[in-house]
């Protein structure tokens, strides 16, 4: 087990007294992808902030190989042990699209930017110039170049079309299944949390494990 949320309870300073998050309790393994559903509003990314430290529980604790994340310092979690993919989060915008995955540690930014299709043309452009799809993919090829051994990432496929969808999922499949990463992904999608090994809801502030969803042919 490498990253676990340990009785995890949180509420937004401006609503103390709403549990957002009931004791919530989780295991997250090496080489496997999770994802995690649940209506709008559930909580799943207030789930996602804690177990990457981006900020702390009201109560319970998340732990990194079996330590208190609060122990070496919530910085210290963000920057050596997980790699994020968070709408406004990771990109930084006076930079290009290329220096942008070189940050994330890449020596060859090119070949992770073809793996998320982003055409070439667009490499030394400004980030800020590309589509809001096309940030996601530049955001979801940083994490894929980063060392740590947790993956993070907050609606991934959320503006993108249905093939660059398969393709992403493919490759946090992969990043999971060959490269061996801890793989958590929080999504809508019914098609992204069926290719997960393990599927999570949050509902009412808890936590649960949940079977495939049915998929309707009839509906795609
Ligand atoms: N910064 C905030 N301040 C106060 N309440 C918030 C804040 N962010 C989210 N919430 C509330 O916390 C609950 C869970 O939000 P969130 O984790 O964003 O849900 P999800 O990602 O599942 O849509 C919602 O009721 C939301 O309104
Ligand atoms: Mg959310």
């Amino acid at each position: 087990m490498i990253l676990q949320a340990k009785d995890l309870s949180y509420a937004y300073k401006t609503k103390k007294d709403r549990l957002v998050l009931k004791q919530v309790s989780a295991e997250f393994e090496e080489g496997r992808f999770y994802a995690v559903v649940g209506s709008s509003g559930s909580g799943k990314t207030t789930f996602l902030s804690l177990l990457a430290g981006l900020d702390s529980p009201v109560d319970g604790m998340v732990k990194y190989m079996d330590e208190d994340i609060q122990r070496k310092g919530l910085n210290y979690h963000r920057k050596h042990h997980i790699s994020l993919v968070f709408q406004n989060y990771n990109l930084i915008d006076y930079l290009t699209t290329e220096e942008n995955v070189r940050l994330g540690g890449s020596k060859n930014p090119g070949s992770l930017l073809d793996k998320v299709s982003i055409p070439c043309e667009d490499w030394k452009r400004n980030v800020l110039q590309l589509s809001g799809g096309q940030q996601q993919r530049v955001a979801i090829a940083r994490a894929l170049a980063s060392e740590a051994r947790v993956l993070l990432a907050d609606e991934p496929t959320g503006n993108l079309d249905e093939d660059t969808t398969q393709k992403i999922i493919e490759l946090l499949k992969k990043m999971a299944h060959e490269h061996g990463k801890c793989v958590i992904v929080v999504t809508h999608s019914k098609t992204l949390a069926n290719e997960a090994d393990e599927i999570m809801e949050i509902d009412r502030g808890m936590l649960k494990k949940r079977e495939k969803f049915k998929l309707d042919k009839e509906a795609i």
